[in-house]
């Protein structure tokens, strides 16, 4: 049975999703504020989201894509989904690279906020449909995204705000 706790495949990746979108809304409140002090917290948010991101990127490729490959008749979707995650990923290279949270940064963050955007609504409204009609095991496979996710995590060193909560 389904809980709270243990989320199946498409509520676990959808739970990563607006919790990055939170991190993306805060940022945009504070290059809007500007300052000093919210540089520091700039910076400390993009390394979050880019981390956040590179996980969730991460346990979808290694799990999530393949097991729909095999359960849904559509590759052109994948596709589209793994060249959309190469994208994120220059741009996520391109923030990781910079020193300071500036104009710059800013320009970018706003820019892979609108691409991660794009990509989610597809994810919501065309393969997470899709998975949930397939025959696939969602809640085994949702075990293995979140086991996979916190062996990352752990790997990274830096466990990101949320994390206990995922225990
Ligand atoms: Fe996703
Ligand atoms: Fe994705």
């Amino acid at each position: 049975m389904t809980t709270l706790v243990d989320k199946d495949a498409c509520e676990l990746l959808d739970a990563d999703h607006i919790a990055v979108k939170h991190l993306f809304v805060e940022y945009a409140r504070l290059a809007f504020a500007g300052g000093d002090s919210a540089a520091a917290q700039k910076l400390a948010l993009a390394q979050s989201i880019c981390g956040e991101l590179t996980v969730h990127a991460q346990i979808e490729e290694e799990i999530f894509y393949p097991a729909l490959r095999e359960a849904i008749d559509e590759p052109q979707l994948l596709d589209e989904a793994e060249a959309e995650h190469q994208q994120a990923k220059e741009l996520i290279a391109q923030i990781q690279q910079m020193p300071a949270a500036d104009a710059a940064m800013d320009e970018l963050v706003a820019q892979l906020n609108r691409a991660i955007e794009h990509h989610v609504k597809e994810e919501r409204c065309e393969l997470f449909p899709k998975a949930r009609i397939a025959e696939v095991d969602l809640d085994a496979l949702g075990a293995q995204l979140k086991e996979r996710q916190q062996e990352l995590v752990a790997a990274a060193g830096k466990p990101p705000g949320r994390a206990a909560k995922r225990k």
